[in-house]
C-alpha cells in the first residue's frame, strides 16, 4: 500500500475514529435519563437498584419484589372520561423516575412528617377530618376511587383525601396512606399531588421519597405527582398487602387507564403489621396552623343531599384477612366528622339501580373557616 492510498484511508476513518472516541467517552457518563413536568418538579431516572428507596438499614437485604402478585378487580369506569395520564414519563428498562428533591423539601418533607397526625392518634390541633373507618381486622388492604380538586391552601395549611391502614400497640403504631394532598409547606407549591405517607418500626417515616423506605417499581409513574391543573383526576388509589411477600403495595387507576403498580413498602418497615392491619379508613382531612383558619376540604362545599354535589368517593372496598375483596361496609364501620360547622359528612344513599355502580359511597367536604375548632 503506498503511503498516499494510507493516508487517505486514515483521513478517510479519522472521523470514525473521533466518532467512535466520542461515543465511548459519552458511555461512561451518560447522563441520567429526566423529566422535567413543571418548574421545580422534576424526576430523574435512577437505577432500580440503586434508588435511595433502598438505602434504609432495615433493607440491607431486601430483595426488590418486582410486580404484586394479588390479582386486581376490574371496576367498571363509571364516570365515563377517557382521560390520560398527561405528562407521560416512561424511564428506561431497569430505571424508576424519582422526584430530584432539593434540600429544602427533604428537611420541610421530614419536619412536616414528626407533626403530621396519624388516623390512630387521638386529636391534634388544627385536624379536622370527615370519613369512615373500619376497625375489625386483620384487614389486607383498601382501595376507593375518588376525585381531586384544586383548592387555595395557605402555607402553613394541608388539605386531603386519603385511604390507610394501620395498627396500634401501646404507644406505637404502623400506618401507611395514599391519596391526594396539598401541601404547600411540603411541596413548595399550592398543586394537588398524589402521595404516599408511612410510619414504621421505629415511629419514623416520611412522604413519598422524601426519606428512604419506598421502593418504586413501575417506569412511569412515580409515588407523588401533581395532578393535571384543568381536569379533576378520577382516581382509584390502593394500598394492598402482597400474599406471598408481606409487602404493603401501592396501586393507582386513573379513570380509564390500566392499574399501574406504583411500588410498595417493604414488610421490613414495620412490626405491628405484619399479618394485615386493624384498621382500615377512607376519607377527607385538613391540618391548620394552631391560630389560623381551617382550610376547605373535598371540593370546598358541604353534601346537600345530591351525591354530585360535593366530593364523592366510591366503590370503597377492603380486602379481608384472606385477600377476599368486599364493600367496606360489609363490615362495621364508624363515621368520623369532628367539625360538623365547617365539613360534612354524607353517606350513600341512591336509588338502587344504581347500587351497583357506586358502591359503598359518602360525601364529604366543606369550606372550612376561623369557627371550625381546634
Ligand atoms: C421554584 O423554587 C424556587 C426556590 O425555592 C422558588 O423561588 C420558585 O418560586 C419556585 N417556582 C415555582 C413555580 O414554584
Ligand atoms: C443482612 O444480612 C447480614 C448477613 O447475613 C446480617 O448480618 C445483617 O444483620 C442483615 N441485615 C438486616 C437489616 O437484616
Ligand atoms: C373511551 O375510549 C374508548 C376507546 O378509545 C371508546 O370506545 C369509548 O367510546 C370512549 N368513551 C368515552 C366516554 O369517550
Amino acid at each position: 500500500m503506498s503511503t498516499e492510498i494510507m493516508m487517505a484511508l486514515v483521513m478517510n476513518l479519522l472521523p470514525l475514529l473521533l466518532t467512535a472516541v466520542l461515543v465511548r467517552s459519552d458511555q461512561n457518563m451518560v447522563p441520567l435519563k429526566s423529566f422535567k413536568i413543571y418548574e421545580n418538579v422534576t424526576y430523574v431516572c435512577i437505577d432500580i437498584y440503586k434508588q435511595p428507596g433502598l438505602d434504609h438499614p432495615l433493607l440491607q437485604n431486601h430483595t426488590i419484589q418486582m410486580k404484586s402478585s394479588v390479582s386486581k378487580p376490574e371496576l367498571n369506569n363509571q364516570f365515563g372520561k377517557n382521560k390520560t395520564y398527561k405528562n407521560k414519563m416512561e424511564c428506561p428498562d431497569g430505571t424508576v423516575p424519582i422526584l430530584r428533591s432539593s434540600k429544602e423539601y427533604i428537611s420541610n418533607a421530614q419536619l412536616f412528617a414528626k407533626k403530621y397526625f396519624h388516623p390512630l392518634s387521638g386529636d391534634s390541633p388544627g385536624t379536622h377530618i370527615a370519613g369512615v373507618r373500619s376497625s375489625n381486622g386483620p384487614y389486607r388492604g383498601v382501595g376507593a376511587w375518588f376525585d381531586g380538586f384544586p383548592l387555595n391552601i395557605e402555607r402553613d395549611q394541608a388539605s386531603y383525601t386519603q385511604v390507610y391502614i394501620g395498627s396500634g400497640l401501646n404507644n406505637q403504631v404502623n400506618f401507611i396512606q395514599t391519596g391526594y394532598m396539598t401541601n404547600p409547606g411540603v411541596f413548595g407549591d399550592g398543586r394537588l399531588w398524589t402521595y404516599g405517607f408511612w410510619k414504621g418500626k421505629d415511629g419514623k417515616g416520611c412522604y413519598n421519597t422524601a426519606c428512604p423506605g419506598f421502593v418504586q417499581v413501575s417506569r412511569d409513574v412515580p409515588i407523588g405527582k401533581p395532578a393535571d391543573p384543568e381536569v379533576p383526576d378520577w382516581t382509584r388509589c390502593s394500598i394492598h398487602q402482597d400474599k406471598g411477600t408481606g409487602n404493603w403495595w401501592l396501586t393507582q387507576r386513573i379513570s380509564n387507564e390500566a392499574y399501574i403498580d406504583i411500588g410498595y413498602w417493604p414488610k421490613e418497615l414495620f412490626d405491628l403489621i405484619g399479618n394485615g392491619a386493624n384498621m382500615v379508613g377512607v376519607g377527607g382531612a385538613v391540618q391548620a396552623a394552631r391560630s389560623g383558619p381551617s382550610p376547605p376540604m373535598g371540593n370546598g362545599k358541604f353534601p346537600n343531599g345530591d351525591h354530585k354535589g360535593s366530593s364523592l368517593i366510591s366503590n370503597i372496598e377492603v380486602l379481608d384477612s384472606n385477600y377476599v375483596q368486599r364493600k367496606m361496609n360489609s363490615f362495621p364501620i364508624e363515621q368520623l366528622l369532628d367539625s360538623p360547622k365547617c365539613y360534612g359528612l354524607k353517606m350513600g344513599k341512591i336509588p338502587p339501580l344504581h347500587v351497583s355502580k357506586l358502591g359503598f359511597f359518602f360525601n364529604y367536604g366543606g369550606p372550612g373557616g376561623n369557627s371550625c375548632g381546634i
